[in-house]
């Protein structure tokens, strides 16, 4: 905490938007534990950080493990927090046994939309009432060059309408619950381009889908802030809800491969600060698209960017430190007048 703020009143974040958003965090077994009292305090809304994928839930066919995600519902319910289920349908942490039918060969079609029906029925119908909106289908847009969806298993076995096949079981499974579509790098307006026309062309064809999720990793210096205005504007111009699902802004670009930092520079934490005051600023004017704010994590103690995109580099994305204090960059979110 720097000395200027070092008396402040602590609002509580979720508070504070409270007619704006919900706040979120991702969470885990550990974080849950280790970072309790700021969970609880700043946070009204959390992700399983990976405890909901498909392998962790159903490692191998029907064997359901739901230990470690039931735990993190109750953590929820205890506190009056809302859920984000994720993810039910992606290339990653799915495991093998999916996509293989008898003799190692890969599984027919039907076999392979069989299972994900099974998997969603099971895992979203457990769940029914208990978790607000689920990122039904996770980074399916292929990143560069004019290609729209990522090679994948579930692409090359079932074609592009795996990802209407997901939707539908996911609404038949839970009618309530929110249905998204969640990919990253969502504000380059290449790859965004193409998020908006798969999401478009299912809501013409009738596909139960709610919102988009921008899952939001970021950092000090992209994607510009008229990039991500203009994200915003032209996927809630489809008339769905927005979240952003993954927010954390990295401290170093993503080319920049230094690992000589123990502790983020003054530079890095100014321009950070900058940086958070401006992009909520912007989130605030859109309130009336955007529901929700993820982040991937809750403080600094612990974040997936300190094993990526390189292994072992610390990173600092959060508004709040290492010691779960508020860093500037939590003053320049909260500090805002009302409109
Ligand atoms: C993607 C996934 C998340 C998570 C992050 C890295 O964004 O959607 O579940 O795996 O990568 O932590």
């Amino acid at each position: 905490m720097t000395e200027k703020n070092a008396n402040r009143a602590i609002r509580r974040l979720h508070e504070v938007y409270r007619d704006y958003f919900t706040i979120g965090a991702a969470v885990n077994a550990y974080t849950v534990k280790q970072q309790q009292e700021l969970l609880r305090t700043h946070f009204n809304s959390i992700t399983a950080e990976n405890d909901m994928k498909f392998e962790s839930l159903q490692p191998k066919e029907n064997q359901f493990n739901f230990e470690t995600a039931d735990k993190l519902i109750e953590f929820a319910e205890q506190n009056d927090m809302q859920v984000r289920g994720h993810t039910l349908v992606w290339h990653n942490q799915t495991p093998d046994w999916v996509f293989l039918g008898e003799n190692e060969e890969l599984a027919s079609k039907e076999l392979l939309l069989a299972r994900m029906k099974t998997h969603i029925n099971t895992v979203v119908g457990r769940y029914k009432g208990k978790i607000a909106s689920w990122d039904v289908v996770n980074e399916v847009i292929e990143d560069h060059g004019d290609t729209l969806l990522r090679s994948s298993k579930w692409l090359d076995i079932v074609g592009p309408e795996f990802i209407e096949k997901a939707f539908e079981y996911a609404h038949e499974a839970d009618p309530e619950t929110r249905l998204f579509y969640n990919d990253y790098n969502e504000s380059f307006p290449e790859k965004r381009e193409k998020i908006y026309s798969l999401v478009k062309s299912l809501v013409q064809k009738g596909v139960p889908i709610h919102g988009v999720g921008l899952q939001a990793h970021w950092n000090l210096h992209t994607p510009s802030l008229d990039h991500i205005k203009e994200a915003i504007e032209r996927y809630a111009s489809l008339g769905l809800t927005l979240h952003l699902t993954e927010l954390d802004i990295s401290v170093f670009d993503f080319e920049d491969k230094r690992t000589d930092l123990l502790q983020p520079t003054e530079e890095m934490l100014e321009k950070q600060n900058k940086r958070y005051e401006q992009m909520f600023s912007l989130l605030r004017e859109y309130k009336d698209v955007i529901s929700n704010v993820t982040f991937w994590g809750a403080a600094d103690d612990y974040t997936w960017l300190s094993d990526f995109p390189v292994r072992g580099r610390k990173n600092w994305p959060f508004v709040f430190d290492e010691d779960h204090n508020p860093k500037t960059s939590f003053w320049g979110i909260t500090d805002f007048k009302s409109k």
